[in-house]
């Protein structure tokens, strides 16, 4: 098969070094690509949300199936798209249509669908400019701390945690009234605060039946100690030891069974990947939110788990009968630190030479924000490199990563030494 992955994060480094190794794929493209995927495949000079570009690209290469890594593209429906298309409806798209992508783009559709579906929610309420008077109210009674939501995509900056009364009514105002997060705030969730701890867990569904992958955990503050700023994921680790047998039967039965029926039910196609942000509140979970791709840096340190061919299953979804595939998992532990950009997720540093990757032995580096400058591969976006290791044993493991993070310089570079310990 001709294979197209669109993106070019360390995601997508990941389903590419996964894709490579199977004897199903012939030729792997990646648009746009990174410095690191030409490893893997070819690098294509396309944007992932130029739909005329990528038609084009599919029809003259032969693709077979695109693999969609971002939610961008899928919320603005590349998968519709392709659908539409006389040429193009033959050829399967992983990830969701438009209607399901709002699983991810707008909060209000997934609260609603989550209620309407049983599935384990925090309780919550949607306000919008003309009823701005009426949220003032709701969180005159609601307890604290409480959740603002920006109901729309905002580069996940859109969520924000208050402690103080006076705090939630000035911010709900600056997101309904001045557009704080622009048109992503126009309508705001506002969400009771769960206590807990975090974890992601990942299914991959043809719409009917689903497989559920290595669930993973996500650091995302950028301080040790999970102190300062959010960003896009400083590390990961798969398996989540406190996420045990019994949790995860109550993750299926109460949240990823009645996800699927609530899809089928409601006559919403999905054939794609469903990330669930979920919170372990003494043992029982809840949903935060879904994503309707796969998570980043989660998707580093899931891929190295599954030992099944990938594309083998990525065709079970694309054709229907993901029921009839096997989907092995490996025992060992991965593990992957995030090596970021100075400044970073503030302004950051770019275009500074990598050097050391050839010095890495125990891990896996996956390139996300990485270009190439003639001889050089120089930083570009604000998470560089994912490094990422697998062992037997989770300490070794964490250990591994960590020491192999820190033979990586560039000016600026910046990494987290603590990913993971908490979890031993
Ligand atoms: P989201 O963009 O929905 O993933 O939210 C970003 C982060 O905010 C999550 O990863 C959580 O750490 C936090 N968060 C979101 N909703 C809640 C909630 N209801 N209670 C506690 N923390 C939350
Ligand atoms: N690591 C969280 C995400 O991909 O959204």
């Amino acid at each position: 098969m001709n294979i197209l992955i669109l993106g070019s994060g360390g995601r997508e480094s990941a389903f590419a070094w996964k894709i490579a190794q199977s004897p199903k794929c012939e030729n792997l493209f990646i648009a746009p690509g990174n410095a690191g995927t030409g490893q893997y495949g070819t690098n294509v000079n396309l944007k992932v949300t130029d739909f005329a570009g990528i038609k084009a690209f599919v029809l003259s290469n032969a693709i077979d199936m695109v693999l969609v890594g971002p939610e961008e593209p899928l919320v603005k429906g590349i998968h519709d798209f392709f659908l539409k298309d006389e040429q193009l409806k033959g050829i399967p798209v992983i990830g969701p249509q438009e209607q399901a992508a709002q699983l991810e783009g707008s909060k209000d559709f997934s609260k609603d669908f989550m209620q309407r579906n049983n599935v384990p929610t925090a309780a919550s309420k949607t306000f919008t400019k003309d009823t701005l008077q009426e949220g003032f109210e709701y969180l005159e009674t609601a307890g604290l701390p409480i959740v603002l939501k920006a109901d729309g995509l905002a580069a996940g900056k859109g969520v924000l945690i208050c402690t103080t009364l006076e705090e939630a009514k000035q911010e709900l105002a600056e997101m309904l009234t001045e557009a704080k997060f622009g048109d992503a705030s126009s309508k705001v969730v506002i969400e009771q605060f769960l206590t807990g701890i975090e974890l992601s867990v990942f299914v991959m569904t043809d719409g009917n039946s689903y497989k559920i992958l290595p669930e993973a955990k996500d650091y995302k503050r950028i301080g040790e100690g999970d102190t300062g700023l959010n960003t896009g994921g400083m590390g990961s680790v798969s398996p989540v030891p406190f996420a045990d047998a019994a949790f995860m039967e109550k993750v299926e039965q109460k949240v990823i069974i009645p996800t699927i029926e609530g899809l089928k039910n409601e006559g919403i196609p999905y054939k794609g990947f469903i990330f669930i942000g979920l919170m372990n509140t003494n043992g029982e979970p809840w949903v935060i939110e879904y994503n309707c791709r796969m998570g980043d840096p989660e998707t580093e340190s899931v891929m190295p788990r599954i030992e099944s061919d990938f594309v083998d299953l990525l065709q079970g979804v694309a054709e229907g009968n993901l029921h009839e595939k096997e989907l092995v998992i490996s025992n060992k532990v991965a593990t992957t630190v995030v090596c970021v950009a100075g400044g970073y997720p503030g302004e950051y540093l770019k275009n500074k030479v990598i050097s050391g990757i050839e010095n890495v032995r125990g891990s896996h580096v996956f390139h996300a924000g990485t270009s190439t400058s003639g001889e050089d591969v120089i930083t570009t976006g604000g998470r560089v490199l994912a490094i990422t290791t697998l062992q037997d044993n989770m300490f070794n493991a964490l250990q591994q990563a960590t020491a192999d993070a820190a033979r990586i310089y560039y000016d600026g570079v910046y990494f987290r030494r603590d990913i993971g310990f908490d979890l031993l």
